[in-house]
Parts: C-alpha cells; sequence; structure tokens
C-alpha cells in the first residue's frame, strides 16, 4: 500500500508519516510547506512541494506513486484567523477538500481518512461528548470541518470509498523533540511562551461549573494519535465499506489548572497562573468518549499529560533554548 499524507510536513502530519513508515506502509507526502517543515520527515519519505487543491499535481501524484490511500491533513486551523477570514477557510478547507475528492475519485484510490475536529461539537451541553453528540460548530473553522466530514462520507457512499473521519481532541507532545508543534495557538505552547517571557501563565476563567472552576478538557498526545491512525488506515477495506466517524481523545477529562500545574513543576516556573475573564465560545468541559474507536480498530491512548507536558518541553526548549530556567528573563 502507498499512502498519500497531504499536509504531512506538519505537526500530526509528520508524526502520521513517521508511524506509518515504521510500520512498514510506503508514504508520500504532499505539502505546500506554509506551516510545514520537510525535515520532520524520514528520507525514506517521498515529499512533492504544493498544494493538495492543483488537480494537475493531483492527478501526477495519485498515478505516479500508485496511491491507494489518502490521509488528508492539510488545512488551515486557527480558529480566530477563521473568524476574520471565513473565506479563505472555506476556499482551502471546503472548496479545496472537493478538488483533492475529485481526483481521488478519478484515480480509482479507495480509502480516505479526514483529519477533522472536535471543534464539529461546538459548545456541546454534555461534557462527555460521543459521535452522536449534536454538531453545532460555533466558528468558520469548526464550520468547514463539519462540512467537510459531509463530503468525505458523501463521495465514500456515491464513489465506493472507505472513509473516516477522526475528531481529535486536544492535541499535545512530541514523539521527538524536533517534531514538536512550533505554532502557538494551543494551550500547552502557550503557556510556555508566557514563561518564556518571565510571566506567568493564563487560565481564562475560574468559576465554570466544574470541580475547581477552570475548564476541563481532553488531552491527547501526538504520537498516541498517529498510532490511532495507522490503526484506523488498516481497518479500512478499500471495497467502500466504512464509512467510520470516530473520537480521538483519551476519555479522561484533565481541567486547565492541573495542566497549568503539571506545566509548572515539568519546566520549573514557580509563579501561579494568573486568572482572567473567560473567553467567549469555550465550553465548561468537552472531553471525548473514546469507546467507539476502542471497538471499532481496538486503539486506546497509551500516553499521560506528564508525558505530553515533557516531550512539548523538549521541543520548545529546542527552538527556543532561553526558555531553559537559567536563561530566563
Ligand atoms: N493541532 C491540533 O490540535 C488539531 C486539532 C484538531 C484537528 N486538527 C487538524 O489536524 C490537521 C493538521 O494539523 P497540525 O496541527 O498538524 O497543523 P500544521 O499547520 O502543523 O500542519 C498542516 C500542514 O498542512 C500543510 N498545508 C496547509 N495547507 C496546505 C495546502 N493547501 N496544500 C498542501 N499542504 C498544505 C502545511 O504546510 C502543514 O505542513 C489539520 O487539518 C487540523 O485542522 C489539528
Amino acid at each position: 500500500m502507498t499512502w498519500l499524507i497531504t499536509g504531512g510536513a506538519g505537526y500530526i502530519g509528520a508524526h502520521v508519516a513517521r508511524s506509518m513508515v515504521a510500520a512498514g506502509e510506503r508514504v508520500v507526502v504532499l505539502d505546500d510547506r506554509s506551516s510545514g517543515l520537510v525535515d520532520r520527515l524520514p528520507e525514506t519519505v517521498t515529499v512533492v512541494e504544493g498544494s493538495a487543491s492543483d488537480r494537475a499535481l493531483l492527478d501526477r501524484t495519485l498515478a505516479g506513486h500508485a496511491v491507494s490511500g489518502v490521509v488528508h491533513l492539510a488545512a488551515k486551523k486557527q480558529v480566530g484567523e477563521s473568524v476574520e477570514k471565513p473565506l479563505l477557510y472555506y476556499r482551502e478547507n471546503v472548496a479545496g477538500l472537493t478538488v483533492l475528492l475529485e481526483a481521488v475519485v478519478a484515480a480509482g484510490v479507495s480509502r480516505f481518512l479526514f483529519s477533522s475536529s472536535a471543534a464539529v461539537y461546538g459548545v456541546p451541553e454534555t461534557g462527555l461528548i460521543t459521535e452522536e453528540t449534536p454538531c453545532l460548530p460555533i466558528n468558520p473553522y469548526g464550520e468547514t470541518k463539519l462540512a467537510g466530514e459531509w463530503l468525505v462520507r458523501a463521495a465514500g457512499r456515491a464513489h465506493g470509498i472507505s472513509t473516516a473521519c477522526l475528531r481529535y481532541f486536544n492535541v499535545a507532545g512530541a514523539a521527538a523533540p524536533e517534531l514538536a508543534d512550533t505554532g502557538v495557538f494551543n494551550i500547552v505552547p502557550m503557556m510556555f511562551d508566557r514563561i518564556t517571557r518571565g510571566e506567568a501563565p493564563r487560565i481564562f476563567g475560574d468559576d465554570y461549573p466544574t470541580p475547581d472552576g477552570t475548564c476541563v478538557r481532553d488531552y491527547i498526545h501526538v504520537a498516541d494519535l498517529a498510532e490511532a491512525h495507522l490503526a484506523v488506515a488498516r481497518r479500512l477495506d478499500g471495497a467502500g465499506a466504512g464509512d467510520l466517524t470516530l473520537n480521538v481523545g483519551r476519555g479522561e477529562g484533565v481541567s486547565v489548572r492541573e495542566l497549568a500545574e503539571v506545566i509548572g513543576e515539568v519546566t520549573g516556573f514557580g509563579p501561579k497562573p494568573v486568572v482572567e475573564p473567560r473567553r467567549a465560545g469555550d465550553a465548561p468541559e468537552a472531553v471525548a468518549s473514546a469507546a467507539r474507536i476502542a471497538d471499532e480498530v481496538g486503539w486506546t491512548a497509551r500516553r499521560g499529560v506528564r508525558e505530553m507536558v515533557e516531550s512539548a518541553w523538549e521541543g520548545w526548549c529546542l527552538r527556543h533554548p532561553e526558555a531553559r530556567a537559567a536563561e530566563r528573563p
């Protein structure tokens, strides 16, 4: 089998590529390098530079490498930016996906995995989110992920493609320091960024109806997430059966205050977090039910929050050597 991984030079994509290569799969990466780093990838991986919505390039790549499955991670992913630039997000994440799916159908590729997100659920009323929890996204980013799922499932049904939509919860950690997330959009790098500047991490709201008043989330180690992709990829039979929609999380809630405590211990940063007002659109609690993915493909997360923070910190310090305690302002 040869898998095409779009966005494979990105944070999650590079982990997926490494897991698949380690498991003996052939991998080709298609990435426009808008946020990806090709040096994250093993040398055995062929890298095609360009857009995942360039039809001519897709046709050449799918045929030239005899691709039999696609893992589609390439996307715009910043919630705030999606509110300011919804047309860009719909063009990249939805219109771009239709082009990719047309190429997939034309090339007879029969397996398709799609990176979705817990953002499709919006602000759910229930703390424990199953795949049956209503999808009511509250920003254009989440809308484009939900529309992407509809596209993928509809194309799969109509054209005999086995599909899977994976709804990632809060991704953190790194399998190796050089693979770490370089963006500062998620809570762990945001707290590292404050600490590096000698400022206490921020907690947005401590008056939520949760045990310690701060928001509760489900954090998943990116290495576990990569293994989930491999397990799901192997489950797709390529005969049109599938249509899987799966949460990918640990099924365990961790509060922002608990996370900040682990971050303080790992980084050696003493000052307590500062509490600021709530942000609009933050659900009090969002924890995945991880039962369906365990039943369907036998995958369960193995790594805990401390391992996520420790590995993320090693990666952060590689790119920000001044973050180490002795060097901080
Ligand atoms: N990081 C998270 O916490 C998280 C959570 C839920 C879902 N996701 C989804 O996972 C996927 C990967 O996220 P990530 O955190 O690895 O982001 P990332 O920015 O590190 O990776 C995205 C990769 O896609 C490439 N890319 C972007 N647009 C492209 C295009 N049009 N053509 C070709 N390549 C393109 C970028 O260069 C980059 O290598 C995204 O679809 C994102 O929405 C991420």
